[in-house]
């Protein structure tokens, strides 16, 4: 009965912490390791993992670099991404609300700066958003990070 009870307040908490971005600092969080595995907030809705090393690779493989600075890095088509510079503490659900709002202004500018749109699956999002949270990951992005491709299309623009 117990463990039921607060399996309930656990996910209530998570609930309200993604529905209410002003309540971020007072919910209750998960373990850096949960987040990073995958977690459920109930058995009907599941996030996959936030693995923000993942999301440094992704973000200049990606093309994301291209476009957009992260630690100094990158383009200035689209706003800087830097823990700081976008809004804090990193909604997960307003990267991607806020995706879904430009996607038509993104799409045709990836098209034409990579040739074609940027794919993601779910847990590469997240990887990305999980490094957008992670202002320690970011300090190691560096210009090693980015293929040899990515750079090619950076020095183009
Ligand atoms: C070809 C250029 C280009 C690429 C590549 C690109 N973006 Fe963007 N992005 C933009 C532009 C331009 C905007 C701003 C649109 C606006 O606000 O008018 C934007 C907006 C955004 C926003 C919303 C920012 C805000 O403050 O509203 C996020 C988040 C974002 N991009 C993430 C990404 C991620 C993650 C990737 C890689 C997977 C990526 N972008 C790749 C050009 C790009």
């Amino acid at each position: 009965m117990k463990k039921i009870l607060s399996t309930r307040v656990f996910v209530f908490g998570l609930v309200v912490a993604l529905a209410t971005p002003g309540l971020a600092d007072d919910a209750m969080q998960i373990p850096g390791e949960a987040a990073k595995d995958g977690f459920k907030l109930s058995d009907q809705l599941i996030f996959p993992p936030f693995n923000p090393v993942l999301g440094r690779k992704l973000f200049a493989e990606k093309g994301c670099v291209v476009c957009h600075k992260m630690n100094e890095i990158g383009g200035e088509d689209g706003p800087d991404l830097t823990y700081g510079k976008y809004d804090t503490p990193v909604n997960a659900m307003e990267v991607a609300s806020d995706l879904w709002e430009k996607a038509s202004i993104m799409i045709p500018a990836q098209e034409d700066e990579l040739g074609s749109q940027i794919e993601l699956s779910p847990e590469e999002l997240a990887g990305i958003i999980a490094f957008m949270a992670d202002p320690q990951e970011q300090k190691h992005f560096s210009k090693a990070d980015i293929p040899a491709d990515i750079l090619k299309d950076m020095e183009e623009m």
